[in-house]
């Protein structure tokens, strides 16, 4: 059985304040089954707290990034050994903003991957083209690509992984892909799985994220090859989150 997730990846945005009022309505709004399903990326620095207000509930959280060591002279950098500290079981990887406005290689991709496995989290590997390459007709070829650079450096990497199809055009732009178009890419990443570990490819949990919100989750979630989604901007809105989480059938 696949699981069910909606994850909210806040990104650098929330403040103590808002977070604490936003934990409170999830945790008010949504039922025992519905907590288990969803889980919530803070900002680092507030991992503590979202521990401390979430630890009686079922909603779960992790970490939207980390340096891949254990420890040492990394200035300014976290660890997973850290995240694991503070009840961190997933931790996002590979995030299109990480790729670019950081310039994250795969090679560095792949390397968090598996350090965030060695330590027992569960990794969510963000994939996804850009509008030119979908224009080129590349989406496979790169989602091939980006799956394969992990794969390389990770021998049984799919068991306790998590993939979020997210389309670097649809990322905080408003443009969704339509649910025909997400389903087809679903299907073929797990086709692209099935090269590497024909025994995950129907069990791996495969997210779609970019522009998700209250109106068109019910209809990308219904697709069979949906699992779930990683949610930004509407993450923030604690009736915008419980109603998307709500959309999981
Ligand atoms: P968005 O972001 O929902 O704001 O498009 C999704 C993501 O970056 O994970």
């Amino acid at each position: 059985m696949r699981q069910k997730i909606v994850a909210g990846n806040w990104k650098m945005n929330g403040q103590k304040y808002e977070i604490v009022d936003l934990l409170q309505q999830i945790k008010t709004r949504l039922n025992e089954k519905e907590q288990q399903r969803s889980v919530v990326f803070p900002p680092s620095i507030y991992i503590p707290l979202v521990q401390e207000i979430l630890e009686e509930s079922m909603v779960q959280w992790g970490g939207q990034n980390f340096y891949p060591q254990d420890k040492g002279a990394f200035t300014g950098e976290i660890s997973a050994p850290m995240l694991v500290d503070y009840g961190c079981r997933f931790v996002l990887v590979g995030h299109s903003e990480r790729r670019q406005i950081f310039n994250e290689s795969e090679k560095f991709v792949a390397e968090k991957f598996h350090q965030a496995k060695e330590h027992g989290m569960i990794p969510v590997l963000c994939v996804g083209e850009t509008w030119e390459q979908r224009e080129k007709e590349q989406t496979l070829s790169v989602l091939e690509q980006q799956i394969a650079a992990v794969t390389k450096k990770s021998s049984n990497w799919f068991d306790k992984a998590i993939i979020a199809y997210e389309p670097v055009w649809a990322i905080g732009t408003g443009k969704t892909a339509s649910p025909e178009q997400v389903q087809l890419v679903h299907k073929a990443i797990r086709e692209i799985i099935e090269k590497f570990d024909s025994c995950q490819s129907e069990k791996v949990t495969i997210l779609y994220g970019g522009s998700v919100n209250e109106k068109n989750a019910a209809s990308l979630f219904e697709m069979p090859d949906v699992d779930g989604g990683l949610i930004g901007g509407a993450s923030l809105n604690a009736q915008q989150f419980v109603e998307i989480v709500k959309c999981i059938k």
